[in-house]
């Protein structure tokens, strides 16, 4: 059985668990921009990951692009953003809005924390956050938006490996 590792994300943060997963389950990774219709069709499954900015799944466009070819394939999907993993209605609305009808149930969902270095932005980035935190409801919000944090860990892996790799030997 044949899977690959697709992420869209700016920072790193999906990057780095894309990569811990192609490591920990021997399998390819690759930037979507770098894959796209045709070269999709060997693979029995894929392994998306996205991070999320103001509410819209970086990946979103390019799984629009492929949706003829993704459509009939398993995909675990992963998510990675600033909203706490305890709320996970928030977590999901962001997939909801951003994976084509079509898609939805073919993925099982995860969701992992993020980071946010706020010297590595784009000014644009960071001008993004700063309206944010003008525009937010609480005081606790606006210190999330305006305070670097990194919450990306190999530990957050374990359930979305476990998955694929009871999948891969089924
Ligand atoms: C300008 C900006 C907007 C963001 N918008 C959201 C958001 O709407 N919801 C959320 O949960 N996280 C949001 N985040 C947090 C990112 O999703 C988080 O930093 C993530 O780790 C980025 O991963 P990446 O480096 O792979 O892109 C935002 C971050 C920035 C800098």
């Amino acid at each position: 059985m044949q899977g690959i590792i697709i992420y869209k994300g700016k920072y790193g943060a999906t990057q780095q668990y894309a990569e811990w997963l192609g490591e920990e389950l021997k399998l390819s990774v690759t930037p979507a921009s770098n894959i796209k219709g045709e070269a999709l069709k060997k693979y029995d499954f894929l392994v998306i990951g996205t991070s999320v900015y103001i509410g819209k799944l970086q990946i979103e466009s390019w799984l629009r692009i492929n949706l003829s070819l993704l459509e009939h394939k398993k995909i675990f999907f992963f998510q990675v953003a600033a909203t706490p993993v305890e709320q996970l209605e928030k977590r999901q609305a962001y997939n909801t809005a951003g994976i084509p009808n079509e898609l939805q149930h073919n993925c099982e969902y995860y969701y992992f924390p993020g980071k946010m270095i706020r010297k590595n932005l784009s000014w644009k980035d960071k001008f993004m956050l700063k309206m944010g935190a003008i525009l937010a409801k609480s005081s606790a919000e606006k210190k999330t938006m305006l305070t670097d944090y990194d919450n990306v860990a190999i530990s957050h892996i374990k359930d979305i490996a476990a998955a694929i790799e009871n999948y891969m030997h089924k």
